[in-house]
């Protein structure tokens, strides 16, 4: 476990309640080596230390508006992308989010709580309606996101640098809520890794790697053949120069470096140290053998996750089935506070 997340976690004791953990990711399309990075390989090290709780927000993806045979298969390939990464489902919560009605339960009363001078703010809404069209439900998805962390209490959310806005807004209406009605829901910290935060794309350093890219050779996902991924950062782009050196003004190799130092877990010092005196294409070549390496046993194991259908549909009822109760515990807490009318 890298040192930032040995410092944000507590000690391990069997009587002792574990901190909670939630983080989710969007079914639009399959998984990108930023989702993993930026996330995913944190949520599995997290594991030994909390108690985690992660969803795939079927629900969020509808803001895309999908194909309804392309949403139901990717709800499946995330989750069983999570578990192929390393997320235990014996450990570690794995469900969908419309499995939990709750979610959009809590999404509503949040609503009530939330501002539209603050979710106006919000930069994503911004670049996601020039594509989607400027929809309600894209407006108030940040509302949702804040009702998928509440409900579970977390204490902490790991994610990439570009859901920090999201995230302090989660904060802000938790803090209000609890101004409100004291001690009702816990206001979450956010982990955001210090290396790995913004995978760039491949074709524009300036870009974010994203699983919607219109140039399919700017995004590695986490499906990719050998040889898909060997191509990639073949004809990935480079900067003027030949040196294999991380700097603001190298903004394509550094971020092909961060990918080194990611997959080989060795030093940027000692990369750097290594390439003195060879060209971008010796680099490449030992980027693409690493990320091959790191990529190919997960792609491995989730084509054996998903063609266990059975198996897969097993962990996720059973994970909808205590997600519902911890959910239900926090909505009944709050809509008791608002007084909401319970039947006997
Ligand atoms: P999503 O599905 O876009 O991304 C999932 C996670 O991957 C991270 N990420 C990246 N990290 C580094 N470099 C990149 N290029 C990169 N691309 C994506 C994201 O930061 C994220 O952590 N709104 C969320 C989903 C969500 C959620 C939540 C997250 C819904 N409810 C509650 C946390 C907690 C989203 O669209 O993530």
């Amino acid at each position: 476990m890298n040192q930032e997340l040995q410092t944000a976690s507590k000690q391990d004791s069997p009587t002792e309640k574990r901190p909670i953990i939630f983080s989710a990711m969007q079914p639009t399309s399959g998984l990108t080596l930023g989702n993993y990075v930026g996330a995913l390989k944190n949520w599995v090290e997290l594991q030994k230390d909390y108690d985690c709780v992660y969803c795939v927000v079927d629900l969020h993806a509808l803001t895309a508006r999908p194909e309804a045979a392309a949403l139901r298969k990717q709800t499946l390939d995330v989750a069983a992308m999570y578990i192929a990464s390393g997320i235990d489902p014996a450990r570690s919560l794995v469900f969908v989010q419309s499995h939990v009605p709750a979610h959009a339960q809590l999404s509503w009363v949040l609503s009530c709580f939330s501002q539209l001078g603050e979710l106006n703010k919000m930069t994503q809404f911004k670049e996601k309606s020039d594509k989607h069209g400027a929809t309600t439900g894209l407006f108030t998805y940040p509302v949702l996101q804040a009702a998928d962390i509440l409900l579970y209490q977390a204490n902490l959310v790991p994610v990439g640098e570009d859901q920090k806005q999201h995230l302090e807004l989660s904060r802000n209406i938790a803090e209000r809520v609890n101004h409100y009605y004291a001690n009702t829901l816990t206001v979450p910290e956010v982990f955001i890794p210090k290396v790995g935060a913004r995978i760039m794309s491949l074709q524009d350093p300036t870009k974010k790697m994203s699983k919607s890219d219109e140039n399919p050779k700017a995004t590695i996902f986490l499906t990719d053949s050998a040889d898909e991924i060997r191509g990639k950062i073949k004809r990935a782009v480079t900067d003027s120069g030949t040196e294999v050196r991380r700097g603001e003004e190298r903004p394509a190799i550094t971020n092909l470096l961060t990918l080194y130092h990611i997959a080989t877990g060795e030093s940027f010092e000692a990369i750097e140290e290594r390439f003195v005196g060879k060209g971008y294409g010796d680099f490449k070549q030992e980027l693409a053998d690493a990320l091959v390496a790191l990529i190919e046993p997960i792609s491995t194991r989730f084509h054996a996750i998903r063609n266990d259908k059975a198996a897969l549909n097993d962990i996720l009822k059973k994970g909808a089935e205590e997600a519902n109760r911890r959910a239900n515990r926090t909505l009944r807490k709050l809509y008791k506070k608002l007084g909401i009318v319970e039947l006997e």
